[in-house]
């Protein structure tokens, strides 16, 4: 598919990589609608648009179903049409399930609200996206489709992360589910896994947990939004690139 023909869909796009991909799809020519709990970064990234294309934004709370539905209706209208999804918004509530307080030696758990809260967004919330988004594309017949889903490599397991690697790995195993269920629309499904990123989410890391992360990546460096674009953009335009997941990690194991 070429990017000059999306009318895409980006949630989570007020601030780190739904920004940058944002800005990267109207400089191609696309039309996107970007969506966020965070409405001064949506203006914020509005305003960073170049190029051919538009960047339309209204505020999203993906973990809400009626909010979900009506900004799929909203963006179909505001960009004429709809075909695409790229399924980013995420947030992290990290925490062992079980761990031994370090001063006072009591053992305490991961809360049930940390699971909850991620699971709603990462997963439920960004499956609802995916289902509505879809259903416009059957309803309205606008094939191709595609959808990119946001996971992590955190899908593989992660110490501190059991919510968000949970969330992250249905991501990628529905990313299959979704490509053979979305076939008869013409709906494509990938999914992109990113390493560590230098965004709003990883710049609060303390500097110890961060430096051995970094040491631990083969190509020396945290990853940057652009790197995880490429991989982005090869799932937009490639037509017979279907229900996997791209690792785009720098090698990282974690
Ligand atoms: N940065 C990394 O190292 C990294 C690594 C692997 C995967 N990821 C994933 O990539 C995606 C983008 O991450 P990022 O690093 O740009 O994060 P970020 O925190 O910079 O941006 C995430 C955006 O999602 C929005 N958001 C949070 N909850 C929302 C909700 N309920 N409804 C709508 N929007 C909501 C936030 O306001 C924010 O603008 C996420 O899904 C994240 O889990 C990030």
């Amino acid at each position: 598919m070429k990017l000059s023909d999306l009318k895409i869909i980006i949630s989570g796009g007020a601030q780190g990589m739904g920004r940058h991909f944002a800005t990267r799809l109207a400089e191609a020519g696309a039309q996107v609608a970007i969506g966020d709990v965070n409405e001064a970064g949506l203006a914020e990234t509005v305003s960073l648009a170049k190029g051919e294309g538009k960047i339309h934004a209204r505020k999203l709370d993906v973990s809400n179903e009626a909010d979900v539905a009506s900004f799929v209706e909203w963006a179909h209208g505001a960009m004429g049409g709809l075909n695409g999804l790229i399924n980013n918004a995420g947030i992290l509530r990290d925490g062992l399930l079980v761990k031994k307080d370090r001063e006072t030696g009591a053992i305490k758990t991961l809360t049930k609200e940390q699971w909850d809260a991620v699971i709603a967004v990462n997963l439920t919330g960004a499956t609802l996206l995916v289902r509505d988004t879809v259903k416009k594309i059957a309803e309205t017949g606008a094939k191709p489709g595609v959808v990119v889903n946001m996971s992590s490599i955190a899908r593989h397991g992660n110490r501190g992360q059991s919510n968000y690697s949970a969330a992250k790995a249905a991501l990628a195993a529905n990313t299959k589910t979704w490509s053979q269920e979305f076939a008869p629309f013409g709906v494509r499904v990938a999914c992109v896994a990113p390493g560590m990123i230098e965004t709003p989410m990883t710049q609060g890391m303390n500097q110890k947990a961060r430096d051995a992360l970094v040491a631990a990546i083969p190509v020396g460096r945290v990853g940057v939004p652009e790197d995880i674009w490429l991989a982005v953009k090869f799932c937009l335009e490639c037509d017979y690139f279907n229900g996997r997941t791209i690792d785009v990690d720098g090698g990282l194991s974690m």
